[in-house]
């Protein structure tokens, strides 16, 4: 009797550290996006730019040499430092017409940038900048 209670115990036990552990990947899953800020999350007007235009390239589906130098699949893994330097790259890079590369505007001209759309990366590239 005693040793079934004990058995007991152990499974209880058990189950309570599953359960624990369930939890706490359930509640980092459920995250709301919406409540990050600016800095550690892309801000919606500015994925709907990059989505198409630099996404295919920059992403986990891109290529190894883009997805190296910029991932926007793992914005939110870069640390505080990296996301500066990398938000003055991408400002030189959109600034310069540099990006999306020429050879696949000619494949793709419709996601090349508007003047309004390199706006918005850039807005975004200096509040990154002004806050490292
Ligand atoms: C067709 C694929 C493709 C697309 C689309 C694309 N890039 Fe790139 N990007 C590359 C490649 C390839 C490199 C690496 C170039 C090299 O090393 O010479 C690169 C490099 C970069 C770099 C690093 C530059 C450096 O010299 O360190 C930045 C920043 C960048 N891209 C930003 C962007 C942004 C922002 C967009 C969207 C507006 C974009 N790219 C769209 C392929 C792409």
């Amino acid at each position: 009797m005693i040793a079934t209670k004990s058995k007991m115990f152990k499974m209880t036990g058990r189950l309570g550290i599953i359960t624990a552990t369930l939890f706490c990947a359930g509640s980092a899953f459920g995250q709301d996006p919406a409540k990050k800020d600016s800095v550690s999350t892309i801000p919606a007007e500015v994925m709907t730019v990059i989505k198409p235009s630099c996404m295919p390239c920059h992403s986990n589906e891109g290529r190894d040499k883009p997805k190296a130098k910029v991932n926007f699949s793992v914005w939110e893994q870069y640390n505080p430092m990296e996301k500066t330097m990398l938000a003055a790259s991408i400002l030189d890079e959109v600034k310069k017409g540099s990006m999306p590369p020429k050879g696949f505007l000619k494949s793709h001209p419709e996601v090349a940038l508007s003047e309004t759309q390199i706006a918005q990366i850039a807005q975004w590239c200096e509040s990154l900048k002004a806050k490292p």
